[in-house]
């Protein structure tokens, strides 16, 4: 007798039970203390359903909020999220103007729940060229999260790598010019002078939306992280997708360049 298709109860049931399987698979002792996630594929999900690109941005916020109380749930020690490049001031202005809209849509709704589950909010990136309202808005994130001692959640916005790296090295060359430095530059005194200072470099890295680069993110931090990449666009990227990563991350062998 031919077997009916699950129907949509069904199916639900089927994705809880891989969900709970893959939740079952993961080492709650061996979890990345660091995890940075490069988030991608927003366009094109609201592209092929007809959308306007804000309509991918939107569901990538609802994304956002779900792996962060996941992360948070689970004892991820820092999760770090490249919201906008240095890079990204060179969309369309519309553009430009939704994705600095987002900041506040996200942390004026959020902000009760990441108090709540002691998630301490952060800024990786110049403040200064943010719109006042986005700063405004992660400003009063940063301060009403101060006290939380759960994850570490750094929004890495008007962020660029290589411009984190010049940052360090003109601060490094005036406190050499100022006696504020006094010791020998080596590797943790440069990571002191990134807006990492104080917080692991990421275990692993997570890209959605089926690119494979990094876009000047995290090249200094990421000398040694595990990277993965999924074909999965953002907005679609569900609990399940993170706990496949870090199963796989912590399948893989990680050597530091020994033997
Ligand atoms: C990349 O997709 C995604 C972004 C540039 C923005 C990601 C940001 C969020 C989802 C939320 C930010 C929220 C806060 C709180 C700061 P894309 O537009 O490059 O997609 P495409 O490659 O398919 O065009």
């Amino acid at each position: 007798m031919p077997v009916d298709r699950p129907g949509p109860a069904l199916m639900e049931l089927i994705e809880m039970t891989t969900e709970d399987k893959l939740f079952e698979a993961i080492d709650a002792e061996r979890l990345p203390a660091h995890v940075a996630i490069i988030m991608d594929g927003n366009g094109r999900w609201a592209k092929e359903r007809g959308l306007p690109r804000s309509a991918g941005h939107r569901q990538g916020v609802e994304t956002l909020r779900e792996v962060v109380r996941y992360a948070s749930s689970l004892g991820i020690g820092v999760l770090t999220m490249f919201a906008f490049s240095t890079e990204n001031w060179r969309r369309p202005p519309w553009e430009v103007k939704y994705l600095m809209g987002l900041p506040q849509e996200y942390l004026y709704s959020e902000l009760p729940e990441l108090i709540k589950n002691n998630v301490r909010v952060n800024l990786l990136g110049d403040p200064r060229r943010l719109p006042g309202p986005a700063r405004q808005a992660v400003e009063k994130g940063i301060e009403e999260t101060a006290h939380c001692s759960g994850m570490l959640l750094n929004f890495a916005l008007n962020y660029g790598s290589r411009q984190e790296i010049i940052r360090a090295v003109r601060t490094i060359g005036e406190d050499l010019a100022n006696g504020k430095l006094t010791s020998a530059i080596d590797e943790e005194v440069f990571a002191s002078y990134l807006y990492t200072a104080g917080a692991p470099d990421p275990d692993l890295l997570i890209r959605t939306g089926g690119e494979y680069r990094l876009s000047n993110f995290l090249l200094w931090q990421i000398a040694y992280s595990e990277l993965w990449f999924t074909k999965t666009y953002w907005p679609d990227f569900k609990c399940r997708h993170l706990l496949q990563a870090l199963g796989d991350y912590q399948r893989r062998e990680r050597r530091f360049g020994q033997v």
